[in-house]
């Protein structure tokens, strides 16, 4: 723990989800996101259920899973919104903090210092892989 947040600085792999993807499986094409959009994925196993999100940007795609770290609230209210409006950081819509979209890292807010927990996967081609 660190500054009184879980620190989740594991990366999450899709493919250890039980029922889960496969490595090598394609998600989408970076065609699918629109520019500064999203496109969210929510998979079972059991009890268990991982809401992730794939946030693009420019040709640039990054994975979270959609758990913020100060109280466990998704990031977005709307689908596929995740993006402050000057379209620089990623932002939980519950209190406002901001992260770091190239690494989740909360850079202002209630949860200062803690990180989203990324998802594993691969841009190639123009598709989008499980890694
Ligand atoms: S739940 Fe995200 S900032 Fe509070």
């Amino acid at each position: 723990m660190a500054n009184g947040f879980p620190q989740m600085t594991n990366i999450l792999r899709l493919s250890d989800i039980e029922g889960g993807p496969n490595s090598g499986d394609i998600l989408c094409s970076i065609e699918d996101i629109e520019v500064g959009g999203a496109k969210e994925f929510s998979y079972r196993s059991g009890i268990e259920i991982h809401d992730i999100f794939i946030q693009r940007q420019e040709g640039q795609v990054f994975a979270y899973v959609n758990v913020c770290p100060h109280a466990g609230m998704p990031l977005n209210m709307e689908q596929g919104q995740f993006m402050e409006k000057s379209g620089r950081y990623l932002m939980c819509h519950t209190h406002g903090a901001l992260f770091q979209l190239e690494d989740g890292l909360c850079v202002a807010g209630p949860c200062n210092g803690a990180r989203l927990q990324s998802v594993s996967i691969r841009l190639e081609a123009g598709k989008i892989i499980v890694d």
